[in-house]
């Protein structure tokens, strides 16, 4: 056979027809997922001005120093190929006002992305995200709300040994002390550290603690850990959110090592990791974290922002290893869970997951607090039912139901009421 005389670039590949399916089935169970949290979608260029990625993400990461795609246009303009999605949202909220919108802006996207990896396992040059955003919410519940999300999407796409891995890496309040105590540290053991930690130690030392390099790992294994160094209100913060996490029953690990490869986080971050049946890293399939700062970053006021992001390909990888299923999507939410207060909150993230185990769509507002406001949302959603969950029905166990045709409401043992909404809905029986 004759040699074929072009191929796709290194690290870049064709998505073929046999994979359309997997590719459709990601989207689908993305986009049902962003539905039920309300999350709206939303596409931003594939170019952008180089500069939104240096000053967001950092001049010294390896996604910016060594991994973009620059090159000067025609026009003069030093633009490239975005490495990733957070930054442009952000400057799409900006750019377009967004702050005068209703609080948090919740986004969602998928989509090509560009970086000049070495090729290896699970790494292209060209490969796709999904991803959630919530911006203008400083609210712990938003953390485990995107970390719950990202976690749906993976389960209902049939991962079956996930596990979450949070830290806090504090803020510009308590980081700059902790960079402090983990330079010494390092410096006093640098001759361990490979080349390129070595320069780290000047410029970024939380850097350290990402390096994939055996030598590096072992340094890092008795380092000082910013969750002894957090300020009060990131501790405080940091603490609000395992909270959420252990009411969801959520399986999370804490691992105190844990930085990202990005300057903007601040606070949470998190990676969901899959394991093989040994309990071998199969490689991270979603990250992502909390970031405050990245507003001020790019030009803006203070803005609180939460997000993450998952490589497909990386899912699709396993999906077809493990001969997972590209099965079928979910509908539109039929109830509406309102909540009122820290306790009704909780327990209603939980009732929520419960919901969403028995396959009945319900949409929420975690972040709203008056009822007010979140039953304009269920009307303008057209759910017909609404659960409320407020002080005293969380501390007594029951909810009430109102039946937003007619207005009639009524309450439901906590435990029963599952069951009976998926009855009524089945019915179709009004109040
Ligand atoms: P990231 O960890 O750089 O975070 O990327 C998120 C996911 O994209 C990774 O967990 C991985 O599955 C996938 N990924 C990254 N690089 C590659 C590659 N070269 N080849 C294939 N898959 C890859 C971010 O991008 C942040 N924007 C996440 C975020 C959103 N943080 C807050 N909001």
């Amino acid at each position: 056979m004759s040699k074929i005389k072009y191929q796709t670039l290194t690290g870049m590949h064709d998505v073929l027809v046999e994979e359309q399916v997997y590719f459709k089935r990601v989207q689908k169970v993305v986009e049902s997922v962003a539905n039920s949290y309300t999350f709206d979608k939303i596409e931003t260029p594939i170019l952008e001005f180089a500069e939104i990625f240096q000053k967001a993400v950092g001049d010294d990461t390896d996604i910016v120093g060594k991994e973009m795609y620059t090159f000067r246009t025609k026009g003069g303009d030093m633009v490239c190929l975005r490495p990733e999605g957070t930054a442009p949202v952000m400057r799409s909220y900006l750019e377009h006002g967004m702050h005068n919108m209703p609080q948090p802006v919740k986004l969602w996207y998928i989509g090509p992305f560009f970086r000049y990896e070495r090729p290896q396992a699970g790494r292209f040059r060209q490969f796709h995200q999904f991803g959630f955003e919530a911006i203008g919410e400083a609210n712990p519940s938003i953390d485990s709300q995107i970390i719950q999300m990202s976690y749906d999407v993976l389960k209902e796409l049939g991962f079956k040994n996930l596990t979450i891995e949070v830290n806090s890496i504090g803020d510009s309040e308590c980081r700059p002390y902790f960079k402090k105590i983990l330079t010494s540290y390092f410096k006093s053991r640098r001759s361990s550290l490979c080349g390129d930690c070595q320069r780290r130690l000047k410029e970024n030392p939380l850097r350290i603690l990402d390096c994939k390099e055996e030598k590096c790992q072992r340094v890092k294994a008795g380092a000082p850990q910013i969750i002894d160094h957090l300020c009060e209100k990131c501790h405080a913060h940091f603490k609000e959110v395992l909270e959420f996490l252990d009411e969801l029953e959520l399986p999370y690990t804490l691992n105190p090592y844990l930085v990202r490869g990005l300057d903007y986080y601040t606070k949470t971050v998190f990676e969901i990791v899959e394991t093989s049946e040994d309990g071998k890293s199969l490689g991270s399939l979603a990250g992502g974290g909390r970031y405050d700062n990245l507003s001020k970053v790019l030009g803006g006021r203070t803005v609180a922002g939460c997000g993450s992001a998952a490589g497909i390909e990386r899912i699709i990888s396993l999906m077809k290893t493990r001969e997972m299923k590209t099965g079928k999507p979910v509908e539109e939410p039929k109830i509406f869970l309102a909540q009122l207060g820290q306790l009704a909150k909780r327990k209603s993230m939980k009732l929520f997951e419960e919901f969403r185990a028995a396959k009945i769509p319900v949409a929420e507002s975690f972040s709203k607090d008056s009822l007010k406001t979140q039953l304009r949302t269920a009307n303008k959603q057209n759910i017909k039912w609404v659960l409320i969950f407020g002080q005293k029905e969380a501390l007594e166990d029951f909810i009430t139901l109102r039946d937003m045709d007619t207005g009639v409401q009524k309450e439901i043992k906590l435990d029963k009421v599952v069951e009976e909404m998926k009855e009524r809905i089945i019915k179709n029986k009004s109040l």
